[in-house]
């Protein structure tokens, strides 16, 4: 456990707001999340060759048009990364909720460090960086191993099918939301008395605006060690981080 990991003491305030019996929980997580286990979140982080692109440019459609072996190359380190990466406290905490009490994970992330914690049925708003496609006819792709060394460019693998070329399985801003993951998504928020928020900027949409859809009788937590904006609709954000944060939760609240 790194000095980042350490828990941290629950404020009062948070401990008495936990002490209600809630029964419908929901995690939704973002880039946040995966940042104490060294994934670098889209708006700050260390990004090695890519400090000088900007991920909104990168995550297009448009960029894969002019430019398949930089957005394939910017995908394979971040696959890199993620599998050299291991789950936190945090994550373990996430997983231990849904054990308990069934709770609904909703991620806006593409990494599988939820999954890798032993949650499961996790809703990927904006897909998966394990789950390459034909950009042709869509078969799906097993990837290799991603490569050792950063690189700028490189070429994507063509279909064995048709011959197209394999593109990332995430969601490029401007592309539509999987309707299946984003149904149940806003049917466990719109279900809950427990809502929380870990680790997003909050504003990418429409993922951001989902979390409007819980009922007003809902309970909401935020963690994130610098959040976004505030809302009345928020019962009380932690200014921490998800590792430290997330266990003190998962350790006191009633279900
Ligand atoms: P962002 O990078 O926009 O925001 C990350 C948030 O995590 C910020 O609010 C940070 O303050 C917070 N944070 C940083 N370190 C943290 C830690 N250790 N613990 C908890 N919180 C921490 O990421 P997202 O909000 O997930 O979309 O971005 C949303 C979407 O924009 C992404 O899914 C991606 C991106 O471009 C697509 O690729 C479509």
């Amino acid at each position: 456990m790194t000095d980042k990991q350490k828990p941290e003491t629950l404020p009062p305030e948070l401990q008495a707001i936990l002490a209600r019996p809630f029964k419908r929980i929901v995690v939704f997580s973002g880039a946040g999340m995966s940042a104490d286990s060294g994934i670098p979140t889209f708006r700050s982080g260390e990004n090695g060759l890519w400090n000088a692109y900007d991920p909104s440019e990168l995550a297009t459609p448009n960029a894969w048009r002019r430019d398949k072996e930089t957005v394939w190359a910017w995908y394979e380190w971040r696959r890199g990364i993620v599998m050299a990466a291991q789950p936190h406290p945090g994550h373990l905490a996430v997983a231990e909720l849904q054990r308990r009490c069934d709770a609904k994970i909703i991620t806006q992330n593409v990494d599988d460090l939820h999954e890798r914690a032993g949650a499961t049925d996790v809703l990927h708003l904006h897909g998966s960086l394990f789950a390459a496609r034909c950009s042709a006819c869509s078969k799906p792709y097993a990837l290799g191993e991603p490569p050792q060394e950063q690189q700028r460019q490189i070429t994507p693998p063509r279909c064995p099918r048709c011959q197209g070329y394999i593109r990332p399985g995430v969601v490029w801003f401007g592309e539509n939301l999987d309707t299946t993951t984003v149904k149940l998504a806003r049917q466990a928020i719109a279900n809950c008395d427990f809502l929380l928020i870990v680790g997003t900027s909050g504003v990418v949409y429409p993922a951001a605006g989902m979390v409007n859809g819980a009922p007003s009788s809902a309970t909401i937590i935020e963690i994130n060690p610098q959040p976004y904006e505030t809302s009345s609709r928020i019962a009380f954000q932690w200014q921490t981080t998800a590792a430290r944060g997330l266990p003190e939760v998962v350790r006191n609240i009633l279900i």
